[in-house]
């Protein structure tokens, strides 16, 4: 009897505990914790199509070993594995022990595998994921969260609850972070480990089956903290990953550049404050001239350019390397008709109208036009979409965790033209989808554990430049069968004249 109920509890552990536990003889041999996989986090790399990056530690060095199945194979004893070798270092944040870095390659589009990491030889592995490579859809849908800042533990279960009902209702692509994972390395400049371990670890349930984009905020700005997490697909490898990262990635037709808002410097006075760094404004025009044709464009930064809170007022004492950064990037994203600018910083809900503007006085002056609003019906809710609008749209969503809210300040509405301003006490995360001429917008409060809709948004544009292009030879082509025709008409007509003359 007691056998039998030993193995009745071992195989509940096993079908709970896929990956590191074993049996020995009878007897369940626990995993060493230090060589088990934790802080796993995946995201895309150089072609969403084929590939798959992730990155996560271990207390002890041990080789970095990436499976891949099928998700039809549901296991990994089937010999239809594909197995990825990476790369192990010592981590250059202090007591992190060592960062693996694995990409899979080669993979099939559209297509959903299962993945575990960890070292073969020591049969040690993480708990299964799953992901699917770039599907055949033609929309995409994806989320925009920020700043969870977690800081206790307590913040950690509040961003669970988010992630576990945004995920949960929504059938997404991936996600995007603009910044502030955690709260504590910008104080004191000691990355906080317990905190990566609340944010990512204790998130895996949700995060081991969707890739993550995130840019770094000013709270894991120092000592490599933020770029120690995630494998991203960086092509400036010269750039300077002390306080971010900055690189860009497409998924179907949306290019976005994703920017390190940490290579300023903030000052009280606007005489001391920078903007960023010549390098980064390098790489980013020409990211943003390389994707020019792309049908859509969006960018991802943490300090954001025009919301309703303190950092970003345009008002005496809001951050002055944002106001200088303003100057730097809100003409260029006009200028390559960047569609949506995706904020955080400001805990606060805010969506600007289309901005688009002039230097004056060594400032950035915003300008709105008029814009043309089409309503549009689509999945049961009533949007009003800008029709191909001046300028690009900017988003902050509020907080994902709710460690802190801010009000909405006395902010100067010429100087940060919001059609929204909303100073939220509930968690916030927006989704999104995209197809090719129209971006749907769905924002959201968590109430009482569950989404309620606050507001909805949209941008209507052409369709594809392939598409208005086959349109344009199409309007081409008929125009000429008419002249043509017309010609022809005319000829006879002259003819048959002629005859009866
Ligand atoms: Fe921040």
């Amino acid at each position: 009897m007691f056998k039998l109920l030993k193995m009745a509890l071992i195989s509940l552990s096993l079908s709970s505990l896929s990956g590191p536990l074993k049996i020995n003889e009878g007897v369940i041999e626990l995993p060493n914790e230090h060589q088990v996989p934790k802080m796993i986090t995946m995201n895309f790399f150089n072609d969403c199509e084929t590939q798959m990056a992730f990155r996560y530690n271990t207390d002890y060095r041990t080789d970095t070993v990436l499976q891949v199945v099928k998700a039809s194979e549901k296991d990994f004893i089937d010999k239809n594995i594909l197995e990825f070798e990476g790369k192990t270092e010592k981590s250059l944040v202090e007591n992190d022990g060592f960062i693996h870095s694995v990409v899979a390659k080669d993979l099939e589009q559209d297509t959903k595998y299962l993945y575990r990491l960890g070292d073969k030889e020591l049969d040690c592995w993480s708990e299964i994921g799953s992901f699917t490579t770039e599907n055949n859809q033609d929309f995409t849908s994806f989320i925009h969260l920020s700043d969870p800042q977690v800081m206790e533990e307590l913040h950690s279960r509040t961003y669970s609850e988010l992630l576990k009902e945004i995920t949960s209702t929504k059938n997404l692509d991936f996600m995007c972070v603009t910044g502030d994972l955690v709260n504590n390395s910008w104080q004191d400049h000691i990355p906080q480990l317990n905190q990566w371990e609340w944010v990512l670890t204790d998130q895996a349930e949700y995060l081991q089956n969707i890739p993550m984009m995130a840019v770094a905020g000013n709270h894991e700005a120092s000592a490599y903290d933020f770029s120690s997490r995630f494998n991203f697909p960086i092509d400036d490898l010269t750039q300077d990953l002390t306080s971010g990262v900055y690189y860009s990635y497409d998924y179907h037709n949306i290019h976005f550049t994703c920017l390190n808002t940490n290579d300023t410097k903030n000052s009280t006075s606007l005489t001391y404050a920078t903007g960023l760094s010549e390098k980064q404004m390098t790489w980013i025009k020409q990211d943003l001239e390389k994707s020019k044709d792309a049908q859509w464009k969006v960018v991802m930064m943490h300090k954001g350019l025009f919301d309703a809170g303190s950092h970003s007022s345009n008002k005496e004492g809001e951050d002055y390397d944002i106001a200088i950064m303003r100057a730097q990037l809100a003409p260029l994203f006009s200028e390559y008709k960047v569609d949506l600018v995706l904020q955080g910083h400001d805990h606060l809900y805010s969506r600007s109208y289309p901005i688009t503007g002039t230097f004056k006085d060594n400032e950035f002056v915003a300008q709105t036009s008029e814009e043309k609003i089409a309503e549009i019906t689509f999945d049961n809710h009533i949007y009003h979409a800008y029709q191909n609008p001046s300028g690009p749209i900017y988003v902050n969503t509020g907080s994902a965790s709710g460690s802190k809210y801010y009000n909405v300040v006395d902010y100067d509405p010429e100087a940060i033209p919001l059609e929204k301003a909303y100073g939220s006490s509930n968690r916030m995360v927006t989704s999104y989808y995209v197809n090719d001429s129209t971006m749907f917008a769905n924002v959201y409060e968590v109430i009482n554990g569950k989404l309620s809709l606050y507001d909805t948004f949209a941008i209507k544009k052409a369709q594809s430049n392939t598409d208005s292009n086959s349109n344009n030879f199409l309007v081409i082509a008929l125009v000429t069968i008419g002249v043509v025709g017309i010609l022809v008409a005319i000829v006879l007509i002259i003819l048959k004249r002629r005859r009866h003359a």
